[in-house]
């Protein structure tokens, strides 16, 4: 007989699984409240045109895309960017500003397998549109810190790397390169911690190899490691332009060690982001280690919203995959034991009892409490056990003899204590005995 299995790359989630992925989004959407971002979603399916020259080459030919049945191309969305961006330009005028958003939500793409990557993941995005001063940037990392520091992390476990698209446009331009070249070159750059030198093979086989004084520059460039040592390398250049960006930069770092979180970020000109769009700020979150792919990723794409249609509105925003993140958690033990327990397991004697049982689990249920009880009559030990291995607090026992003398067992699990409760005050009895047990 033929065995189905999931097809590579795609995941599923037992009980055990979504209750630790459940627990995450819990958290995730928490701290986006608690920042005022509000939640949206959208369709799982897109036209393939929405991505085809917008996200770029990589998640291009990375698309899970297909013709549907009435001849329309279309594609699993790899990505929620130019999504949310056809939402929120679609409605921009009527909404307030600035407009902070959230969603977590599934991805998909063909992707060659390693650990922390998958075909099928999910994201915590987060955006902010109509805010085109770096005030943006320091809201949106210092949620992005948070979403990581609400399971336990610290600033030894991971750490902000923040660079600037905007800065090495201008710097190459500076060195005499033109704009296919520039993003031959910021591709190279983006590859460059990978491959090393191979990286470069890409710019060579376009436009011819590339002048080793300039090469040097680049790699001069892409290893600078503060903001005093870029504004060195910049000020032979200088310029009004050049002047700005780097008061942009001086408020973006000021702005977050006011928030305490100087120590999560690390200035480093060597990230400049795979995706196309991006136009300022990119950053991109990694553990400490060095021993796990990108946590989280995003920065500024001031042009994709009137790319897509809408009018020219300043956006910046991140991702947080969920993969790489459960594996962080798992290495520095930090995921919590998320076993649901039942508060109260019904012990019954037969089918008369099961009658009287009925009624109140259903009034105990409504009452928002999580009852057990055995589905089908089974002998009392049995059913003992089973409350006992349910985690329940409470044991409630209907038997012949309690039922006769119109009373319940309540019998504390954690106390070990029992006493006869009226039938017609079951639901007071267990509500006085939970409230009263801690924990
Ligand atoms: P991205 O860097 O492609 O950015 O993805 C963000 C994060 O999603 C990555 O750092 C990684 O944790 C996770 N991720 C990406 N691909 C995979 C995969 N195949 N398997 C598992 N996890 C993966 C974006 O997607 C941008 N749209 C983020 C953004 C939002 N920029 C602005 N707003």
């Amino acid at each position: 007989m033929a065995t189905f299995q999931t097809l590579p790359g795609f995941r599923e989630f037992y009980p055990e699984d979504l209750a630790r992925r459940n627990h995450v989004f819990r958290l995730w959407r928490r701290t986006a409240g608690a920042f005022g971002f509000a939640e949206y979603d959208a369709p799982v399916l897109e036209p393939l045109e929405l991505y085809k020259a917008k996200s770029g080459d990589e998640i291009e030919n990375q698309l899970f895309n297909f013709t549907d049945k009435g001849g329309r191309e279309v594609a699993l969305r790899p990505e929620m960017t130019p999504t949310v961006c056809r939402l929120v330009g679609a409605r921009a005028s009527a909404l307030k500003r600035p407009i902070k958003w959230f969603s977590i939500a599934e991805f998909y793409r063909y992707e060659r397998m390693q650990k922390g990557r998958g075909r099928c993941f999910s994201q915590f995005n987060a955006d902010i549109f109509g805010e085109a001063g770096p005030e943006a940037e320091i809201e949106l990392i210092a949620l992005l810190v948070q979403c990581l520091c609400g399971f336990g992390l610290t600033e030894q476990d991971f750490y902000v790397r923040l660079s600037d698209r905007n800065l090495w446009f201008y710097y190459l331009e500076t060195l005499g390169l033109d704009e296919p070249r520039i993003r031959a070159v910021l591709g190279a750059v983006d590859r460059y911690e990978k491959h090393g030198d191979d990286a470069f093979k890409g710019y060579s086989e376009q436009f011819g190899p590339l002048a080793s004084d300039l090469k040097g520059k680049i790699l001069a460039f892409l290893q600078i490691k503060s903001l005093d040592a870029l504004e060195q390398v910049l000020a032979a250049s200088g310029g009004e332009k050049l002047a700005a960006r780097l008061t942009d930069w001086r408020r973006l770092l000021d702005g977050l060690a006011a928030m305490g979180l100087a120590s999560f970020i690390q200035v480093d000109l060597g990230v400049v982001r795979g995706l196309a769009y991006y136009t300022g700020f990119v950053f991109e979150a990694f553990d400490r280690k060095g021993e796990l792919r990108a946590l989280a990723g995003g920065g500024r794409y001031d042009d994709l919203v009137e790319k897509l249609g809408g009018p020219a509105l300043p956006a910046t925003g991140f991702a947080i995959g969920d993969m790489t993140f459960a594996l962080l958690l798992e290495q520095r033990g930090l995921v919590p034991n998320l076993v649901q327990a039942a508060d109260i397991y019904c012990v019954i004697g037969g089918a008369a009892e099961r009658k009287a049982a009925f009624a109140d689990i259903q009034a105990l249920r409504a009452a928002g409490y999580r009852v057990d009880y055995p589905l089908k009559e089974v002998a009392f030990g049995k059913q003992f056990k089973a409350a006992a291995e349910s985690g329940a607090r409470i044991a409630l026992i209907y038997g012949t003899d309690e039922l006769a003398k119109g009373v319940v067992k309540l019998r504390d699990l954690t106390e070990r204590s029992e006493r006869d409760v009226p039938r017609d005050q079951v639901l007071a009895m267990v509500r006085d005995s939970i409230s009263g047990q801690t924990g």
